[in-house]
């Protein structure tokens, strides 16, 4: 694997180790994400992944700081419970309810929420703008949550939240509303997403409807609906093009998977851990990387 150059001779006495809790982490990109980046940016640094029990996160986060192990990323099924064991947590993953990387602080670790920092880079480097735009969010999930959040502070004019089960929908729109203290965002049935008014709406499809290996499907099927879609994104990015981005590409509008969004939620903690900067340049080289290693050839 070409990005992959770390041997075990680049591992020394001084080099810092960060790594993924989580369960399960085996199939995990970040390895490739991280050992790249250090790779690339010349920076003394491991990355690995520790597969951690539901019983075990306390005992494994005080265990990294023990060690000195210099930053975390956390995965399902663990992003909520490791907030217990935190010295601090950043606010945007405070409200969002759920963080994905800790970095070593004075007595234990801060966490933030990266996943949203993600997505965030990755519109601004699709040109797909929610400040002033109304945005659909697709799920009610813990990914559309966050998302929701994003929206608000990026300024979107209407943020709509669509699902299965609309109490969950109407559970993101009271968290986000209550805590920037508007009446920005709404929950609707997947229905009453049918007849929305108005066009030009940003599409965001959290769900896991269209995931590898139910590649055909997407969760809403009717054509006239992404009519009134300016621009979309998948969060899923197996398959590489999912159905929803398909239909949008039979319509002429732009859409877009989520390996960017896992690309850059990497990326910043990467620059959190390092206190450096990931130029474009070294996040395209750690892309094709991914790519590579994911046997992806679009
Ligand atoms: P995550 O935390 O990754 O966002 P999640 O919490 O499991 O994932 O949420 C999954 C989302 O996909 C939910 O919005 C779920 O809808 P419900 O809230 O109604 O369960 C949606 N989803 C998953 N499978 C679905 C299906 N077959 N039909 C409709 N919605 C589905």
């Amino acid at each position: 694997m070409k990005g992959l150059v770390k041997s075990l001779n680049n591992i020394k006495g001084t080099t810092r180790v960060c790594g993924l809790i989580g369960n399960p982490v085996g199939h995990s990109i970040s390895p490739v994400i991280h050992n790249t980046l250090a790779d690339l940016m010349g920076i003394d640094l491991v990355y690995t992944t520790f597969k951690v029990e539901d019983d075990q996160v306390e005992a494994a986060v005080k265990g990294a700081y023990a060690l000195d192990i210099l930053g975390m990323n956390v995965t399902v099924p663990h992003k909520q419970a490791v907030m217990r064991s935190l010295k601090e947590i950043d606010p945007l993953a405070e409200a969002i309810g759920a963080v994905n990387t800790l970095a070593r602080v004075d007595g234990g670790y801060k966490g933030y929420n990266t996943d949203i920092l993600g997505l965030a880079r990755e519109l601004e480097e699709e040109n797909v703008c929610i400040k002033d735009n109304p945005v659909l969010i697709i799920g009610a999930g813990g990914a559309a949550r966050a998302i929701a959040f994003l929206c608000a502070s990026r300024g979107a004019s209407s943020v709509t939240v669509i699902n299965r089960t609309v109490e969950k929908a109407q559970n993101i729109a009271g968290a986000v509303n209550g805590y920037y203290g508007i009446d920005l965002v709404k929950a609707v049935s997947i229905d009453q997403a049918l007849d929305l008014k108005g066009d030009g709406y940003v599409a965001i499809q959290t769900t896991s409807v269209g995931l590898y290996p139910d590649v055909d499907n997407v969760l809403i099927k009717d054509e006239n609906f992404y009519r009134k879609v300016g621009a979309g994104v998948d969060i899923i990015y197996n398959p590489y093009t999912t159905r929803f981005m398909k239909i949008l590409g039979e319509q002429g509008k732009p859409a877009y998977n989520g390996l960017k969004m896992l690309l850059y939620q990497g990326v910043a903690a990467f620059e959190i851990w390092n206190n450096c900067s990931v130029s474009k340049d070294m996040a395209d080289r750690v892309y094709e990387s991914m790519k590579e290693a994911m046997g992806i050839n679009e």
